[in-house]
C-alpha cells in the first residue's frame, strides 16, 4: 500500500508539512537541498592540447581556468593555443558571486527594456507574466499585480505579496490588508478608490524580505506601473517600499509621515511613507503614528480637491 494511504502515516505527513509551513519552509524549490554556503568547487582543469607546447611535460599541459600567471603553457586568450604575449595577464574567471552580480545586472537591464516597452498597465502586466529575470516567479503561485482603481488619486505600494495574496493574486488581502482597509476607511477612503501594488509582485518563499537583487530587478516594473497609473499621491508602505522608491536609507520611524518627492518618469509625485500594516499588527502601540500619517494624507487630499491648490 502507498504509505500516504496509511492513516497514521498520512497524519504524520500532514503534521510534518504543517511544521515545515510554520518554520517558513513552504515552497518546493528543488528535489535535493543545496548548501549555498559551501565553498565553490575548484575551477575545472583545462587540458591544453599537446600540440600547443611541443615537448612540454604532461603535468605542464594541465592549466586551470582563471589561473592568472602568464605561463608559457597557458592557453592563449583567443583559445587557439598560441602562447600568450609577454606580460599578458588573462582575466580571472568570475567567481560564483561575480556571476550572480552579472546576472542581476543583465536581469535589471532586461526588466528596464520590458517595462519601458509597456504602453499601458495591461501591457505591463503581460510583460511581467513573460519576464523570467526574477527567481521568485519560480516559487510563487502567481503574479500579484494590483488592486483597486488604476486612475485613483492615491497609489499605495507595499513590499511583496504574502501567502494570502499568492493564493488569490490580489495584493493586501490577508490580515495586514484587512488592517489597511480599516486604516483607509478611517479617513473615508475605500479600497476601490485607491490603487494598490507591491514593489515585488511575486511572493518570496516563507514571506522573507525580498533581497536587494530581487528588489533591483523588479524596480523598473513598479516604476513603470507608477508612471502609467500616474497617481497624485504615492504612499510607500513600510521600509522596503520606502527605500526602494524614495532611495532613502532612513529608518521607517524617521521616514514615516514626512512628505518626500518621488522622482518618477518625467514627473515628480508627492510621496508620504507610512508604517506597514503588518508592522502595526506586531507593534499596535505605533498605530497612533499611523493615525497621524493618515490624517496628513486626508488633509492633502482635501487640499488637492480645493481648486486653488492642485497637487502633483
Ligand atoms: N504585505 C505587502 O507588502 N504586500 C501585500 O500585498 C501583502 C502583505
Amino acid at each position: 500500500m502507498d504509505a500516504s494511504h496509511d492513516p497514521a502515516t498520512a497524519d504524520q505527513l500532514a503534521a510534518l508539512l504543517r511544521w515545515y509551513g510554520e518554520m517558513g519552509v513552504d515552497a518546493v524549490v528543488d528535489e535535493t537541498p543545496h548548501d549555498r554556503f559551501a565553498a565553490p568547487p575548484p575551477p575545472p582543469a583545462v587540458l591544453v592540447a599537446p600540440s600547443a607546447v611541443p615537448g612540454a611535460p604532461v603535468a605542464a599541459r594541465v592549466a586551470t581556468v582563471g589561473d592568472s600567471r602568464p605561463t608559457r603553457s597557458s592557453p592563449a586568450p583567443d583559445g587557439r593555443g598560441r602562447p600568450p604575449l609577454p606580460g599578458f595577464v588573462p582575466a580571472a574567471t568570475p567567481r560564483p558571486l561575480d556571476a550572480a552580480a552579472l546576472s542581476t545586472d543583465a536581469a535589471v537591464l532586461s526588466a528596464r527594456e520590458a517595462a519601458a516597452r509597456a504602453g499601458s498597465l495591461d501591457e505591463l502586466r503581460a510583460a511581467l507574466e513573460r519576464f523570467e529575470g526574477c527567481g521568485l516567479k519560480n516559487t510563487a503561485s502567481r503574479l500579484v499585480f494590483a488592486d483597486g482603481d488604476p486612475t485613483a488619486t492615491v497609489m499605495l505600494v507595499g513590499e511583496a505579496p504574502g501567502g494570502d495574496e499568492d493564493r488569490s493574486g490580489v495584493p493586501f488581502v490577508g490580515k495586514a490588508g484587512q488592517l489597511l482597509d480599516r486604516m483607509l476607511a478611517a479617513i473615508g477612503l475605500e479600497r476601490a478608490h485607491v490603487y494598490v501594488a507591491n514593489v515585488v509582485p511575486w511572493r518570496p518563499p516563507g514571506n522573507r524580505t525580498p533581497s536587494p537583487q530581487e528588489v533591483a530587478v523588479c524596480l523598473p516594473f513598479i516604476s513603470r506601473q507608477i508612471a502609467l497609473a500616474a497617481p497624485s499621491i504615492l504612499v510607500p508602505l513600510g521600509g522596503s517600499a520606502t527605500q526602494a522608491l524614495l532611495g532613502t536609507k532612513e529608518g521607517m520611524l524617521r521616514a514615516r509621515g514626512k512628505w518626500a518627492d518621488y522622482a518618477g518618469e518625467g514627473r515628480t509625485i508627492p510621496a508620504l511613507p507610512m508604517l506597514h500594516p503588518a508592522y502595526l499588527l506586531r507593534q499596535p502601540a505605533h498605530k497612533k503614528l499611523a493615525w497621524r500619517d493618515l490624517k496628513a494624507l486626508q488633509r492633502a487630499l482635501a487640499d488637492s480637491a480645493a481648486p486653488s491648490r492642485p497637487l502633483g
